[in-house]
């Protein structure tokens, strides 16, 4: 039979996202509503392996919701690849008396957690926390939502300068593997052209769209790169490419990195984050494990891990259809 649980963990780990600490609350006060005695990690893995821990009760988590970030700090780490860093960290676990753990992050955090539990039968859950929205078995990742709404605010703002100088701007984006943020913002934003790693239509492509969307006597445009486009090349060959193939166009670049990652939470994720910890508390204490809490249709759903890590999120077709249509 399986061992009751009475003292859960709850630590963030991998790239940070917004409403990982809302995602943090839920689970702290779920625990708390449901009795059980929870416990915060430092650092994911990196403080797992160290026992940086610290109890948590439904105080500890007050006026977090609305903050970017995660009080739980993040981290990438490489010790608990090794079955030594594992041993240790599971020890840490006993020795604190913890009886299972949710991890909230993206797909490495989940493979570590994983193979953790296939190690030492610990029970585990996941909540998904990521802005890249790549993981299999959810419609939406936290964060993934606040991530397109700074993009978009930004791109506007670009698109301001843009209009008045009649310029192209090519405005890089995160999505090492995935073009959800660029797909999304750039049709929330009216992009000229989105460059995904799922799709590439070659330089040929992006030229002729350049020349045709001047000919229809658009003065400015916007260009959004995903960061794992493959063109072959970054943003900033692209901008040398296109000025000498078209010197029409006066082009500048725009890499909006890591602000992507930050800023208050919008309500969406919010609200996506508290449902998640509390389905990922109560899914525990039903004695379910290795599975990651998602949500599909509105409703909340679990997936096995073994089959969220499997592979990314495919693209919306409809969508780049959609983007193709606006871009007339
Ligand atoms: O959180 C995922 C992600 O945003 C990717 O899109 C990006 O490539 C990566 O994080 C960058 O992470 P870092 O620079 O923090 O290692």
């Amino acid at each position: 039979m399986a061992k009751e649980i009475k003292k859960i963990a709850v630590f963030t780990s991998g790239g940070d996202s917004p409403g990982m600490n809302a995602g943090i609350r839920s689970v702290v006060r779920a625990c708390a509503y449901l009795k059980i005695e929870c416990v915060g990690i430092y650092r994911g893995y990196q403080g797992m392996i160290e026992g940086d821990f610290a109890p948590m009760d439904a105080r500890s988590v007050n006026n977090i919701i609305n903050k970017g970030g995660t009080i739980l700090k993040s981290a990438r780490c490489e010790e608990f690849r090794t079955a030594e860093g594992r041993k240790k960290a599971h020890d840490q676990l006993v020795n604190a008396g913890i009886d299972a753990f949710v991890v909230i992050g993206g797909n490495g955090s989940f493979t570590g957690a994983l193979l953790f539990n296939e190690e030492y039968n610990f029970p585990v859950m996941g909540m998904p926390g990521t802005i890249d929205n790549d993981i299999l078995g959810t419609t939406y990742t936290i964060g993934f939502d606040t991530a397109i709404n700074t993009v978009v605010e930004a791109i506007d703002k670009i698109r301001d300068t843009a209009s008045s100088h009649n310029r192209l701007f090519f405005v890089e984006v995160m999505g090492r593997d995935v073009g959800h943020i660029a797909l999304n913002s750039g049709v929330g934003a009216g992009a000229e052209e989105i460059l995904i790693p799922e799709q590439n239509l070659g330089l040929e492509r992006l030229l002729e769209s350049l020349k045709r969307s001047k000919k229809s006597g658009k003065s400015s445009s916007i260009v959004i790169v995903a960061e794992g486009d493959k063109t072959g090349k970054n943003v900033f060959e692209l901008k040398e490419y296109v000025e000498e193939h078209l010197p029409i166009y006066d082009v500048r670049v725009s890499v909006l990195g890591h602000m992507q990652r930050g800023g208050n939470p919008t309500c969406f994720d919010r609200v996506l984050a508290s449902r998640m910890g509390v389905k990922a508390v109560e899914s525990l204490l039903e004695g379910k494990s290795n599975y990651m809490v998602g949500i599909r249709d509105n409703n909340l759903i679990l997936t096995p891990i073994a089959e969220a890590i499997k592979a990314h999120t495919d693209i919306d077709e409809e969508l780049i259809r959609v983007s193709d249509i606006m871009t007339t």
